[in-house]
């Protein structure tokens, strides 16, 4: 996607990376860019010098992000490039441990309809649901972070980090016959 003719939103455009953003997508003439920051003056500072719009938006609160979102569809009618650049550095741990459970075919409602309409890729190797609790339970005391009922994600985790690329065509293949 070239930037030309764009409608972008930058969050955090104010300063640092997300100001440099703005700057850059100018140079190639972008039909619109809204800059939008908790820290309005140094929006509009920036607004004014890309001929964009500023807008005071806190990217912690969900009404701010709905309404940047629902003003620029209203001013601009779409939105191609949203750069979800706003953050800040903290000092990481609170003690707050996370698990991400990652299972392919679990024998759920859920997948006896798709496997029932002819849209589950998933039945082979599918597993109890009862298995996947075990296993969660056993994963929340090892205090692992990945959960995996079936050790061949581990394979697919590794392949989707040297080659995201390929990884999402893959995904892409994979749900297109799903959304019909
Ligand atoms: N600078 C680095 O070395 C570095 C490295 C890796 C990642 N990053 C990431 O890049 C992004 C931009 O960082 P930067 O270095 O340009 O920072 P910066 O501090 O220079 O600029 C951040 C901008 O985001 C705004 N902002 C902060 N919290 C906000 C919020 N809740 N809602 C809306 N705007 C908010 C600030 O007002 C500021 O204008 C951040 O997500 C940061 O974590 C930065």
């Amino acid at each position: 996607m070239l930037i030309t003719d764009k409608v972008i939103v930058v969050t955090g455009g104010g300063n640092g990376i997300g100001r440099a953003l703005c700057r850059r997508f100018a140079a190639d003439t972008p039909r619109a860019i809204v800059v939008a920051d908790l820290d309005g003056d140094a929006a509009r500072r920036v607004a004014g010098e890309v001929r964009g719009t500023a807008r005071d938006a806190d990217v912690t609160c969900e009404g701010d992000i709905q309404r940047l979102v629902a003003e620029t569809m209203q001013q601009h009618g779409r939105i191609d490039l949203f750069c979800s650049n706003a953050g800040i550095a903290n000092n990481g741990d609170r003690g707050i441990r996370v698990s991400a459970l990652c299972p392919q075919g679990v024998r759920t409602d859920m997948l006896m309809r798709a496997e029932a309409e002819d849209r589950s890729f998933l039945i082979d190797g599918a597993v109890e649901p009862e298995y996947v609790a075990e296993l969660v339970v056993q994963g929340i005391a090892d205090e692992r972070f990945l959960i995996l009922p079936h050790p061949e994600v581990a394979e697919y985790v590794r392949r989707k980090a040297t080659d995201h690329e390929r990884w999402l065509r893959g995904m892409r293949r994979l749900a297109r016959p799903l959304q019909n």
